[in-house]
């Protein structure tokens, strides 16, 4: 599948929905492998990505998100910011953590995108409960989950987007 990145970002849409059908191997090392080249501020580095693929694990995540659609992909990832080792800002302090980790997952989206997997962000989860399921310690923010899989539906959701003249100004 070859698309440019204009295509290939309106290709992408928040799937609630999966069929069964395993995810390659080799389709989740690319996606992982597109997390990992993202830029981070200073190079920081400030993620690590958590696959849950055993049933034990993804029946206990399915608990800190309980939808039934959640419920269907056939693995997650979970992408968490260490917000200790995460730039922050000399003149302000602002911690670049949650931006780090937003540009990682997005890799992941689109790669997963361009490969023909659906995912969806979702950040409106139980994220104490996350913490234990994963066993993270302090440091660590579970900060968005991501199910992948093949979408259960062929139908295509319209994008519903501010125009771009409410949204850029030209100085
Ligand atoms: C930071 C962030 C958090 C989100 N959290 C959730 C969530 O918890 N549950 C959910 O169903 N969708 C979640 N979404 C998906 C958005 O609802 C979705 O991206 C938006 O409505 C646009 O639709 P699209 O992804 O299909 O283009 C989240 C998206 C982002 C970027």
């Amino acid at each position: 599948m070859i698309m440019d990145f204009l295509e290939l970002s309106k290709s992408r849409y928040s799937v609630r929905g999966y069929s069964s059908r395993p995810v390659p191997e080799d389709l989740l090392g690319k996606v992982l492998e597109s997390a990992r080249v993202a830029p981070s501020a200073v190079n920081k580095q400030p993620w690590k990505f958590v696959v849950v693929r055993s049933e034990e694990a993804k029946s206990r995540l399915r608990g800190c998100y309980d939808r039934e659609w959640f419920a269907t992909a056939p693995l997650y990832i979970v992408v968490c910011g260490d917000h200790f080792a995460s730039w922050k800002r000399p003149a302000d302090g602002k911690d670049h953590c949650d931006i780090d980790v937003a540009i990682a997952t997005e890799h992941i989206t689109l790669a997963a995108a361009s490969l023909g997997l659906g995912t969806c962000w979702v950040c409106n989860f139980d994220v104490p409960s996350c913490k234990g399921v994963l066993g993270l310690s302090d440091e660590w923010e579970p900060c968005v989950i991501i199910p992948i899989g093949f979408p259960a539906s062929e139908s295509v959701p319209q994008k519903n987007r501010k125009d771009l003249s409410e949204i850029v100004s030209y100085i």
